[in-house]
């Protein structure tokens, strides 16, 4: 979703906002711009469109200057053209503005704008607050103020950056609800929606919280509440290497990210195990430990491939744990008002931490006394500072906007979870000890599954021209059959629908014919015999199977048209070993189709906007 880079300092700005941009890209947008200041004044260049758009600017000598603000945008209000791309400016043209959010009341802002005499260019929320500030410029605010006074009255979400030519030697943001954060450089700042454009630059940050506003000097950050306080802010030193957001030789950020999850695994359970006790540490959860354990119920909340990761949860805390589980869709709970209280725990599930119902759900269960813990990936998100304890999966950035790794990263967490709950709860220390193990040896047969891959592309070919699929699992494999489908529709554009195998009678089933594959996630475990059974009925009515099964199982070379073995492990353990042919059938069936993988159409990486 939108992306915002400033920059001021002694560099030339341009080629540090075009390859921040860059940075950026994964978020998913459709158009970008950016501008900079100089001593002719304000210079905007915006395109529909990718980045690569804007690269003839790097060039251009009338774009010099050392302070800029660039912008990728993801259309909300208003299609991705030309004019509606940000920077936007108000109507003396000296003041440029990128926004992420959305501004909820913008209609009547711009009514009342207009009546005070406003041209608006755009049809975007974002460009009611350029006019806003205007207002107050025009009254004799500073910048600053009138950014302040203008926020007062604007309802909704935004991360915000805005420059101008009246004021050249600062940039001003601000955030609610829309994560910004600071680089601190030798005598330079930048300004970004995430720390991806910041690396290359600086390891030294400032998130900057809700209600606050950054003031940008060349040589000088304040910030500031938005009723004019000063707030203290500390700098953080974030550890990600610029390698872990390059591709690093392989085709796609995809394929690098699948092919990295038996590292990606080990780094989500380094010094969490403890074989001896047959039980886990998590240092984060430690201290709330136990309202996790006394709770009357657990509600497991996500949005997308980590609310799928949530239904695995279910499963393994329900059977390990002992403790009912009910797992929600983010965007329904935030609305539905779910029945919670001081003795249900919510935990919430994000790879990025900023998915805007996710957080709308924490802040749901907050109001209503439950405590929240955290599953997240990226350090210092909205969700990792939001919730009251949680754990941090250690999985490395996620470009692919399509999520692998981090879905296995989240399910090992719920299954260290469930081992370090269940050991006080139910289970004796033999049990707790095979578990560790069985943790232990999930990288190897990641990796042996990832060996694999030419058989998997081998079948994507035969299958890429497919128009519908059909993914069916039971047990632990039913949400593993929802993330399969979920990959193959996300980056391939292909219909597909995961259901639990057995109740492909009450309807799927009406499908089946030569031109509907069905993917089986088919191991061997205690539901193996009927899953063969729901494959039976498949073959009856000329179906073609693809079956995912365990390494030795040769009855299903019998029934399935092809078969993608995969190492034998526990059952509560078996989505991080049937999820990985998927993920490798959904991006080489989008090779082979062409398809834009690291960035599909329409969709985000993280959806900051409900
Ligand atoms: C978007 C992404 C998905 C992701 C979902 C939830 O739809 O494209 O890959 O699963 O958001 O994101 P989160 O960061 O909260 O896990």
């Amino acid at each position: 979703m939108c992306g915002i880079v400033g920059y001021i300092g002694y560099q030339a700005a341009v080629p540090i906002l075009f390859n921040g941009l860059r940075r950026l890209e994964y978020r998913g947008y459709d158009s970008a711009g950016f501008a900079v200041l100089n001593s002719h004044g304000l210079k905007i260049r915006k395109r529909p469109g990718k980045i690569s758009q804007l690269k003839d600017l790097l060039n251009d000598t009338a774009l010099t200057g050392t302070i800029g603000i660039g912008h990728t945008r993801w259309a909300t209000h208003g299609e991705p053209n030309q004019v509606n791309a940000h920077p936007h400016t108000d109507c003396s043209g000296r003041l440029a503005l990128v926004h992420n959010g959305i501004i909820e009341n913008y209609s009547a802002l711009r009514k009342d704008l207009i009546a005070k005499g406003h041209v608006f260019k755009s049809e975007t929320d974002t460009e009611t607050l350029c006019h806003l500030f205007e207002e107050y410029i025009k009254t004799g605010c500073s910048l600053e103020a009138a950014v302040r006074k203008g926020l007062g009255q604007v309802v909704g979400t935004y991360g915000l950056v805005v420059i101008s030519a009246d004021e050249p030697d600062c940039i001003i943001a601000a955030r609610k609800g829309s994560p910004l954060v600071i680089g601190h450089g030798k005598n330079e700042y930048l300004i970004a929606s995430d720390t991806a454009p910041l690396i290359a630059h600086t390891s030294d940050v400032t998130f900057l919280d809700d209600g606050e506003v950054a003031i940008l000097h060349n040589g000088s950050v304040v910030v500031k509440s938005i009723d004019d306080r000063i707030v203290e802010k500390c700098v953080e030193v974030v550890d990600t290497d610029i390698s872990q957001i390059e591709k690093g030789g392989y085709a796609h950020f995809m394929l690098k990210e699948i092919m990295e999850q038996p590292q990606t695994l080990m780094d989500t359970m380094r010094g969490r195990l403890l074989m001896e006790e047959g039980t886990a540490r998590l240092g984060g959860i430690q201290k709330d430990i136990d309202s996790l354990l006394f709770a009357r119920r657990l509600v497991l909340t996500a949005c997308g491939t980590s609310w799928h990761a949530g239904l695995i949860g279910e499963y393994m805390f329900e059977e390990l744990v002992g403790i009912p589980v009910e797992v929600e869709y983010a965007s329904e709970f935030r609305y539905r008002d779910p029945i919670l209280g001081s003795d249900s725990v919510v935990i919430a599930i994000s790879q990025s931490g900023e998915t805007a119902d996710t957080l709308a759900a924490i802040r749901e269960a907050k109001r209503k006394r439950s405590k929240v813990f955290g599953i997240c990936n990226v350090v210092g998100s909205s969700i990792a500072r939001e919730t009251d304890a949680g754990v941090y999966l250690h999985a490395g950035p996620e470009i692919g906007v399509a999520s692998t790794k981090a879905f296995t990263s989240q399910v090992l967490v719920l299954s260290i979870m469930t081992l370090l709950l269940g050991r006080v709860r139910t289970l004796s220390s033999i049990r707790g000890r095979e578990i560790v193990q069985e943790i232990k040896r999930i990288p190897e047969k990641v990796s042996q599954v990832l060996e694999n891959r030419e058989q998997v592309k081998a079948i994507a070919e035969e299958y890429k021209d497919m128009r519908n699929f059909l993914y069916l699992g039971r047990g632990y494999n039913f949400p593993v059959a929802l993330e399969g489908a979920l990959k193959l529709k996300e980056i391939s554009y292909i219909h597909a629908e995961g259901y639990p195998a057995a109740e492909m009678k009450h309807g799927p089933i009406a499908l089946i014919d030569k031109a509907m594959p069905v993917v089986f996630i088919a191991t061997q475990d205690s539901v193996y015999d009927k899953i063969l059974s729901n494959i039976e009925e498949v073959k009856a009515r000329q179906g073609r199977v693809i079956a995912i099964a365990t390494e030795g199982d040769a009855e299903i070379q019998k029934l399935a048209d092809n078969v993608i073995y995969v190492p034998k492990t526990i059952e509560m353990l078996n989505p991080l070993v049937t999820i990985i042919p998927l993920q490798l059938l959904a991006y080489y069936i989008a090779v082979f189709r062409k398809c834009d993988i690291d960035q599909p159409r329409n969709l985000a990486k993280s959806v900051t906007v409900e």
